[in-house]
């Protein structure tokens, strides 16, 4: 007889498979086979120690959106009355009745009650078992896996069951079928393609600068100074008395401010700052600061420089994260910022939602460090109370972000909305964080995905920023002031082309978001620059038609950025000599420090924080200056274009100190 190698094969297969689930059992998740380099290296031994954690379904999650209107829409009558971080674990618990099914069901499988943990955030249940205890409850196999390039090792299945009647309450189980893509793999093009490149809005640096202007106004178009940004924005000088509870917080990673740099620029540009002022350390997971002057970093010593000037003598809090192994890997972990956000909220360190269950062992920085000269502290949660504003000015693409989110459906999207969901629960809590927009228009940086930046087959489709499209955070983009034009007239968007005088093309991140739909709070806004001021480009609607008939952009996507702020020739000190920089990085703690700056307003008259700005912002647009001139090039196109209103270059526009500052006095 004659037996087929095939059939032969596929019977094997069967057997080795053979866990048959009873009826009563339903496959919960399953995928068809491991992501790219990860090598199945064989079956788990039976004794191998696990520990099982079954995520439940938290409740009202799909209002989470309501809730930060309610305290965040200029006509909620709860507008300001922010949530305390107990009331925001306590909205999203999961029910009594998801809680004691699922411990029914441990309790009948034979897994004994006092062996079961229920962690502090009420997200999850979890337990210390065998491979073969957590193998039979699931009805399951487990395997090791091993990746090819990295050498890194998880344990995993294809498939798992969970009773049908208790489905309902289980988000997801870890170990599951999850073996996240640790990097990106792609060629280098060139620097931006380099370790922080995909996770920061590089300061561009253009050191073969002119000679350097002083601080007079009539310079501005030239270099923008202290006193450039004051009369761009209207903004006064500070009050000499400061509350204590309104620092300014400023996210960093991998990149450090030194002393020196800081002093060069106050003696030069800022003389009412004594010498020595620094940012408070709100360090994280091992990170340190300040760097000796010959290794300060361009994103550091820029955020100080600009935002000390507008604030002081207000404090600014430094939120320099993660260890230098973590900080300057020359293949980044893929989970930035939730390191930072565990340290901000300790319930987001076991936080289950949409599937993951914390911080990823995979994705993110795990401590204590166990590489050489690494942080040997445990991962630090929930160790400092946020700042009403955190400026951020560093991000990547929404195509960062594991393959693995993308293959599922828009709810099933883990990690970018457990980050989400992170930033909409400080929103509620009264935090507004400012994120910068990226500074390729609407590209992503030259080497990510491709050469120029772009998505689909043929590099031509427009790659939205993350976590930039996310819907609860406010994003600026970047405005200049021209040559020959001054600081009293209307500014534009950035547009600086590749080549003389700048070397690395710059234009305003903007476009819309393949994840998210329009929220509400900007609907308004997005109908009109699609009515009036149509861009010329086909469109896809919705990510399951990415890239059909030829379609650029998402026209159901959410739009970015929100708003804008100076971002071009920014007068700066860096590792010791004055250059000119810029980028969305710098108009981001420019829009920051103005928002601060109200609240201070506000707290000396007995108001709160502002939290989510998003929603007051778009229905009173008139309280920003509205920019309508440039656009903002990539991916072989003119980008989009500014229009009157909002606009995917420069948002509602750049802050109106007065406008603004009434605007928010007159809210409660
Ligand atoms: C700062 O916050 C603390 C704690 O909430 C409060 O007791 C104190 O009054 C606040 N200080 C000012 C000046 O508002
Ligand atoms: C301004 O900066 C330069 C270095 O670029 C430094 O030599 C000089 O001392 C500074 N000016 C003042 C007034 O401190
Ligand atoms: C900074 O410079 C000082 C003095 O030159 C030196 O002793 C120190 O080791 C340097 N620190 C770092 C982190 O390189
Ligand atoms: C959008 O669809 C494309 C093509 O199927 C896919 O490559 C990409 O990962 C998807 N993006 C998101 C955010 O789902
Ligand atoms: C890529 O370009 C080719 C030739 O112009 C075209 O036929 C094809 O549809 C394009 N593919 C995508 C995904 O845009
Ligand atoms: C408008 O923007 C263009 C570049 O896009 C610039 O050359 C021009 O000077 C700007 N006009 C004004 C009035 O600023």
């Amino acid at each position: 007889m004659k037996v087929h190698l095939s059939t032969l094969a596929l019977g094997l297969a069967i057997v080795a498979a053979a866990v048959p689930a009873p009826q009563s059992h339903v496959v919960h998740e399953k995928r068809s086979s491991a992501p790219s380099k990860w090598v199945n290296v064989g079956r788990v031994d039976p004794m191998h120690n696990v520990v099982v954690r079954i995520g439940l379904k938290q409740s009202n999650l799909h209002r989470g959106y309501e809730y930060l209107m309610d305290v965040s829409h200029p006509e909620s009558p709860n507008f300001g009355k922010h949530w305390t971080p107990e009331q925001v674990v306590k909205a999203f618990a999961p029910s009594d009745d998801t809680v004691a099914q699922v411990r029914a069901w441990l309790t009948n499988a034979g897994i004994d009650e006092s062996r079961v943990l229920h962690t502090e955030n009420q997200g999850w249940l979890a337990f210390p078992a065998t491979a073969a205890e957590a193998e039979a409850l699931l009805h399951t196999e487990y395997y090791h896996y091993e990746h090819e390039v990295l050498g890194t090792k998880a344990l995993a299945c294809e498939q798992y069951h969970v009773p049908q009647a208790i489905q309902e309450h289980i988000d997801y189980i870890n170990p599951g079928i999850g073996l996240p893509v640790t990097t990106k793999e792609k060629p280098a093009y060139g620097k931006r393609a380099t370790k922080r490149s995909s996770k920061f809005t590089r300061p561009r640096k253009f050191r073969s600068v002119e000679d350097w202007f002083g601080s007079d106004l009539a310079n501005c178009d030239v270099q923008i100074t202290p006193d450039c940004v004051a009369a761009l924005y209207e903004i006064p000088p500070a009050n000499q008395n400061v509350n204590p509870n309104n620092s300014l917080g400023i996210f960093e990673e991998g990149d450090y401010y030194a002393q020196e740099d800081l002093n060069l620029f106050f003696r030069n540009l800022s003389s009412n700052i004594p010498q020595g002022t620094h940012p408070i350390p709100a360090f994280i997971d091992g990170a340190e600061a300040p760097v000796n002057v010959s290794e300060a970093g361009g994103e550091s010593d820029l955020d100080f420089e600009l935002a000390f000037p507008i604030i002081y003598p207000q404090t600014i809090t430094l939120y320099q994260t993660d260890d230098s192994n973590y900080a300057l890997a020359d293949t980044p972990t893929s989970g930035f910022f939730n390191t930072f956000l565990d340290a901000l909220d300790g319930s987001y360190c076991t936080y289950c939602a949409f599937g993951e269950c914390g911080d990823d062992p995979n994705l993110d920085p795990v401590y204590p460090d166990p590489s050489a000269g690494g942080y040997k502290g445990q991962l630090m949660c929930g160790v400092y109370k946020p700042t009403n504003v955190i400026s951020i000015s560093y991000g990547g693409q929404e195509s960062d972000l594991p393959a693995y989110y993308q293959q599922r459906q828009c709810n099933d999207l883990p990690r970018v909305y457990l980050i989400a969901s992170r930033f909409l629960k400080l929103g509620l809590q009264g935090v507004s964080i400012l994120v910068a927009s990226g500074d390729d228009g609407v590209a992503g940086p030259p080497g990510d995905d491709s050469a120029n930046g772009c998505l689909g087959s043929n590099s031509t489709i427009f790659s939205p920023a993350f976590p930039n499209s996310c819907p609860y955070i406010t994003n600026v983009g970047a405005t200049k002031v021209y040559p020959g034009h001054t600081v009293w007239e209307p500014e534009s968007a950035v547009v600086d082309p590749a080549g003389h005088p700048y070397t690395i093309a710059f234009s305003s991140g903007g476009g819309f978001s393949n994840i998210y739909p329009i929220p509400d709070y900007q609907a308004a806004a997005v109908a009109n620059y699609f009515e009036n001021y149509n861009p010329p480009y086909p469109y896809y609607e919705g990510n399951a038609s990415f890239g059909k008939n030829g379609g650029l952009y998402n026209r159901i996507g959410r739009g970015y950025p929100d708003v804008a702020a100076n971002g071009d020739n920014i007068a700066t000190w860096n590792e010791g000599t004055f250059g000119l920089s810029g980028g969305t990085s710098a108009s981001t703690p420019i829009f920051s420090s103005v928002i601060n700056r109200i609240i201070e307003e506000r707290l000396a008259i007995g108001k709160g924080s502002l939290g989510f700005l998003n929603p007051t912002l778009y229905s009173n647009a008139w309280a920003l200056n509205d920019i309508t001139n440039g656009t903002n090039p990539g991916c072989g196109t003119e980008g989009f274009s500014t229009a009157p209103g909002w606009d995917p270059v420069t948002g509602l526009g750049t802050p109106n100190y007065p406008r603004l500052l009434a605007l928010f006095l007159s809210l409660p």
